[in-house]
């Protein structure tokens, strides 16, 4: 039996050399170690030895178990290091090759000048509502005191869902349904697309995106919105930029005023980029129709206001040095990596 157990030692130790992975150890545990295993095997044939042979013999079996336990142990350690150094090596990286550059986008124009107009109107403690695109007639015209047939609407023809629910034209929908919900003071603005139905050329585009303004409390005057705009157009044109109020009508406002930009060619002198007028138009404005206020039920005994909406378009496209529209549109990366 002595014999026996040296020769399944020598056995497993010769497997365990030439096991290459987990699983082969495993194998071998369970051939030499397991409940039918080569040492359990001997044990029970102990029952046949003289009782001097019996502690020998034991104490052999349990070294030997020992032993090739020891081996296993060993042996899979060597493997598990073996792996790791072969995963190493396999996932080495040159730490010396230049890396991938990642190409970063950057605003488009049309956004780049909106985060600015915001940020304006935040500094100035206005809150950046938003209002519906699909929108009903009576907010989009009749409460701002265009009824049906006044011909305000001739200009803003747009995209009927049906006869009551189009396309807005304009972002004025949004001074009604903010008057219905916000009490006074109200200072907010509003930007989001509009849609008319112009035919595409370098100025029109039947979606195109307006700013709309509406300040509300006790005491406004126009004097507040002169000091508005001006703070909003020096900060996107500079210091010494010029604005013009020139009487408008608007039938939401009373008085109406259209405010020009005093052109940058020419200083108002009239030159091919203004069409000679000295000038170019930049936004609709004015103090908010006590018809419209009392209709959100505002008392304009009490409150005033005033209200405005800007063409974002066209104040990117004076910025930048834009002359058609239809490029803010097309998405040419050469266009558009020049900003
Ligand atoms: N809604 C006008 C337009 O689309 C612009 C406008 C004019 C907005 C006067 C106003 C305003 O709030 O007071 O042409």
């Amino acid at each position: 039996m002595k014999e026996k157990l040296k020769a399944i030692e020598a056995a497993a130790r010769e497997k365990l050399a030439k096991a290459a992975d987990l699983k082969e150890l495993d194998e071998i545990r369970v051939e030499y170690l397991g409940k039918k295993g080569a040492i359990t095997s001997i044990l029970k044939q102990m029952g046949g030895l003289s009782p001097e042979e019996r502690p020998v013999i034991g104490q052999l079996a349990n070294s030997v178990r020992a032993d090739i336990d020891e081996m296993l142990r060993s042996a899979q350690n060597a493997i598990k290091t073996k792996a790791a150094a072969k995963k190493l090596e396999a996932e080495r990286i040159d730490v010396t090759l230049p890396g991938k550059s990642h190409r970063l986008g950057k605003a488009h124009p049309l956004n780049a000048t909106l985060a600015e107009v915001e940020e304006v109107f935040l500094g100035m403690g206005f809150d950046i509502v938003e209002g519906p695109e699909v929108e009903t007639d009576h907010y989009c015209f009749e409460a701002l005191n265009m009824p049906k047939h006044h011909p305000a609407r001739d200009t803003q023809d747009t995209f009927y869902i049906n006869e009551n629910v189009l396309l807005r034209t304009q972002t004025s929908s949004v001074q009604i349904r903010t008057m219905e919900k916000m009490k006074p003071p109200i200072r907010i603005i509003s930007p989001g697309a509009v849609y008319r139905s112009d035919a595409v050329d370098a100025t029109h585009s039947p979606i195109f995106h307006q700013i709309e303004g509406l300040v509300i409390d006790k005491g406004i005057t126009m004097a507040d919105l002169k000091g508005t705009l001006e703070m909003l157009l020096k900060r996107l044109y500079g210091e010494e930029t010029q604005l013009r109020f020139r009487p408008h009508h608007f039938p939401y406002t009373e008085p109406s005023a259209e405010v020009d930009l005093m052109c940058f060619n020419c200083h108002g002198k009239g030159c091919s980029m203004c069409k000679q007028e000295g000038y170019v138009e930049l936004l609709g404005a004015g103090m908010v129709h006590p018809k419209v206020l009392s209709e959100c039920g505002i008392d304009p005994e009490v409150y005033s206001g005033f209200a405005f909406g800007i063409g974002l378009e066209r104040i990117t496209m004076g910025r930048y040095n834009i002359n058609d529209m239809r490029l803010l549109y097309e998405n040419d990366m050469r266009f558009l990596n020049q900003f």
